[in-house]
């Protein structure tokens, strides 16, 4: 533990980890200041994540289903208690976590998923896949949504939620890009400053 007075964080990645970044950032200009990123676990080794991470300095560990099998949430288990963290934020993390997994942090993790859940969430729900259902449905506003996990996908308590404009013309990628910028990048720092003050008010 870097400082007992903040709580200490995990971020689980897959990939680009542009959520990540917003993260570092928000850290950085102290909109994040209840909690500190004390780690970032990635299941790719590949995930640019994974340099963020390293520019800013923070520690980093990759776990991969493919090595590991079932043993793979035991060890991310094993790294958030070796490291005592008291929050797990999902930035673009690809992998749907057991009910043991979530159990074992009940109220200790949190999402970002790009739509405004109930819509276009779940089994089968994740990166642009949202942004084309989002597309084919025709909705005229869509967003992202923070919420706590729990082990229905996408189905814990709702944290924050910020909506964005579908335009004309939109393709699932420059949706996506909208909604990182005009929501994900915003309300996932916020949510976890929040749900960091908390935490450390309970004083635990
Ligand atoms: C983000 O849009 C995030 O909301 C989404 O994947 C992207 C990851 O981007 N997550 C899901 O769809 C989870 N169901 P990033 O790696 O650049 O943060």
């Amino acid at each position: 533990m870097l400082n007992t007075e903040k709580a200490d964080i995990a971020v689980l990645v897959s990939g680009g980890g542009t959520n990540l970044q917003a993260l570092i950032d928000a850290q950085t200009d102290g909109i994040i200041k209840s909690g500190q990123i004390s780690i970032v676990i990635s299941d790719n080794p590949n995930a640019y994540a994974l340099e963020r991470a390293k520019k800013a300095g923070i520690k980093t560990a990759v776990v991969t289903k493919k090595s590991r099998g079932i043993a793979f949430e035991d060890d991310i288990i094993e790294l958030l208690n070796e490291n005592g963290i008291e929050l797990v934020v999902l930035a673009g993390f690809m992998t749907i976590l057991s009910s043991k997994f979530t159990k074992a942090f009940e109220n200790r993790i949190i999402n970002v998923h790009p739509s405004l859940i109930p819509s276009f969430c779940g089994k089968g729900f994740y990166g642009l896949k949202v942004h084309e259902a989002a597309l084919n449905k025709g909705v005229k506003v869509t967003g992202a949504t923070v919420h706590f996990v729990n082990e229905i996908p996408d189905g814990g308590e709702i944290i924050m939620q910020k909506a964005v404009d579908v335009l004309e013309g939109d393709t699932p990628e420059t949706l996506q890009k909208r909604v990182m910028i005009e929501a994900e990048w915003i309300i996932l720092p916020k949510a976890t400053e929040l749900v960091c003050s908390k935490i450390m008010n309970k004083g635990e």
